[in-house]
């Protein structure tokens, strides 16, 4: 057997919306195996320091590389922007974020050269997005704004916007609200970035209000599945794909259980068998 490719891919997030990266790499990646890691005890990480956000991160790459796994991806936005320098100084394995992917696909689609970012709070906070726009292709504009209500919003289930409801409104409302912040900022952008593991559940939404406020095309830059794209690249460059025909398995851990099976399947996109519960 040829052991490094076989060893599994660690995937780890603040809590279970990184499990639409596991989605993401799962379909890019069928004969992966995967071992996810949600720290739902301390979920979320949007709204703490740095400092905290590179600590919790440690504790969740400690446990993954317990688990031998061959690459770490930071599945959590707001991990990648505080905590991957010191990840990838630290961990013996390559460590790929959320940010340098969604970038690369941002300076790649903008064709006026302005670009909006949202995100957490921490991750608009530590500015990692512009810079990686701005190491890429300087002379691009970046828009952020913090959206944190969308991540309840998404954990409720409020997605679609369809109709009259009480659901439906508030979600169009919270849409409106932060997509109208954005394009008073950057009325010319023909791109945003989904910056949070979460967002990509309310992509259509969001898609349908930018038509309305922009009325140019916008294009909307899924970070998850930039980041599967960018883990299949590294993996090959690494002679490290495991191109075996089985499929992969899912491994999934959590701090916390409370409240899983439900969210977690809206985030995967089917219903997870089992999951173990572990202290970091
Ligand atoms: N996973 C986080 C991110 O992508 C969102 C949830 C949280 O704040 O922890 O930034």
């Amino acid at each position: 057997m040829d052991r490094p490719r076989r060893r599994p891919i660690g995937i780890f997030d603040s809590g279970l919306g990184g499990l639409t990266v596991v989605r993401a790499v799962s379909e890019r990646l069928a004969g992966e195996d995967i071992v996810y890691l949600g720290d739902t005890a301390r979920v979320p990480y949007g709204s703490k320091s740095a400092d905290t956000v590179v600590r919790y991160s440690r504790m969740s790459a400690r446990f993954l590389l317990g688990r031998d796994v061959k690459m770490l991806l930071v599945a959590c936005n707001t991990a990648s922007a505080f905590a991957l320098d010191t990840l990838r100084a630290e961990v013996p394995v390559p460590v790929l974020g959320a940010v340098e992917p969604g970038a690369q696909e941002a300076v790649a689609a903008t064709r006026v050269g302005e670009v909006g970012v949202i995100g957490t709070l921490g991750t608009v906070r530590s500015g990692s997005y512009p810079r990686a726009i701005g190491a890429l292709d300087p002379r691009v504009r970046v828009a952020q704004l913090a959206c944190p209500l969308l991540v309840p919003l998404v954990e409720e289930g409020w997605l679609s916007g369809d109709g009259d409801g009480p659901e439906a409104r508030a979600a169009r409302a919270i849409a409106e609200k932060y997509l109208g912040e954005l394009h008073a900022r950057a009325p010319e952008l023909d791109v945003i970035v989904l910056g949070c593991t979460h967002y990509p559940l309310v992509r259509p939404l969001l898609a349908r209000i930018a038509a309305q406020m922009w009325r140019h095309e916008v294009r909307l830059v899924d970070s998850a599945q930039a980041m599967a794209r960018a883990a299949e690249q590294a993996l090959g460059d690494g002679g490290l794909l495991d191109a075996s025909a089985t499929p992969g398995r899912l491994a999934c851990s959590v701090t916390d259980d409370a409240r899983f099976g439900e969210v977690a399947a809206r985030f995967l996109g089917h219903d997870l068998a089992t999951v173990e519960k572990v202290d970091l």
